[in-house]
């Protein structure tokens, strides 16, 4: 029986990625669910998908190797039109100036922008055919400057500005958004949100008062890949509770 939409997710296994996975779940639905690590999360992610109806193939890949990247291509170019891709997959490295190595440098641009452009690059014709909606993830440290964190920010802030001109160049098929969460209650920032100190630092900057939840971005992640953003193309929007305000 084929399936109605098939949506590619990266960094699928945990955090926000799995939260969107959850959310998007449904029959009729086939999920790509991305992961790096071992093949237990991978599974665990699919079962749950699978408990809520949705079709689903894992897929593994280092999206910092760069073979690995144009694997993970090779590997999704056999699937037929795409209705939805879903960069997600990132990591942070919180050092200050001197602490940045070109190494770290590399890595982390590596996975958060370069393995998003170049996986539109290689599947533009698959989106174009499924008249898709492609979702970035960016950052609130992508919109507001703060020290520390070169790479990371530099990534995301270029992911910001990148998801408006691949709306250019994939319009009118192809839809790219972005979203840019603010302090998230995941593992990339586990090492925030247990000391006691800055979890409250955040909460008392923050206007909604809390951290967010992974739902909260998946929510606004399922909304750009619905058709109830059919008219909104290039935009980034902050999921911050105002902290960005
Ligand atoms: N949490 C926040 O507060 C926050 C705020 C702003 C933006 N974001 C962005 O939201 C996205 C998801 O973040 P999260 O908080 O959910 O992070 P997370 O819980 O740390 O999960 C990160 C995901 O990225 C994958 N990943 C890491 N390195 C990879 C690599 N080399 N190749 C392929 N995949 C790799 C991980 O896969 P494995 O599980 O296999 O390692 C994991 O699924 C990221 O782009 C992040 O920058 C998060």
């Amino acid at each position: 029986m084929s399936a109605q939409r098939t949506i590619v997710i990266t960094g699928a296994t945990r955090g926000i990625g799995r939260a969107t996975a959850e959310r998007l779940a449904e029959p009729g639905v086939r999920l790509i669910l991305h992961h790096r690590a071992g093949p237990e999360l991978g599974q665990a992610a699919a079962a749950a998908c699978e408990r809520r109806g949705a079709a689903v193939r894992v897929v593994q890949a280092d999206l910092s190797q760069a073979l690995e990247l144009q694997r993970f291509v090779a590997e999704l170019a056999r699937e037929g039109p795409l209705h939805g891709l879903v960069n997600n997959a990132g990591v942070y490295e919180g050092k200050d100036l001197a602490g940045t190595t070109e190494a770290e440098w590399a890595r982390v641009l590596d996975i958060n922008l370069k393995a998003p452009v170049f996986l539109i690059q290689g599947l533009a014709a698959q989106l174009q055919a499924g008249a898709a909606s492609v979702v970035n993830l960016g950052s609130i440290m992508g919109h507001r400057p703060s020290a520390g964190a070169y790479p990371y920010q530099a990534s995301k802030a270029a992911i910001h500005h990148l998801t408006k001109s691949l709306a250019l160049e994939m319009a009118p098929g192809v839809r790219v958004n972005a979203v840019a969460p603010g302090f998230i209650m995941t593992d990339m920032n586990r090492g925030g949100w247990e000391h006691d100190a800055f979890k409250q630092e955040v909460e008392s900057d923050t206007p909604l008062g809390r951290w967010g939840q992974p739902g909260d971005i998946a929510g606004v992640i399922a909304f750009f890949l619905s058709d109830a953003s059919r008219f909104v193309t290039g935009q980034t929007l902050l999921v911050d509770g105002g902290k960005g305000l």
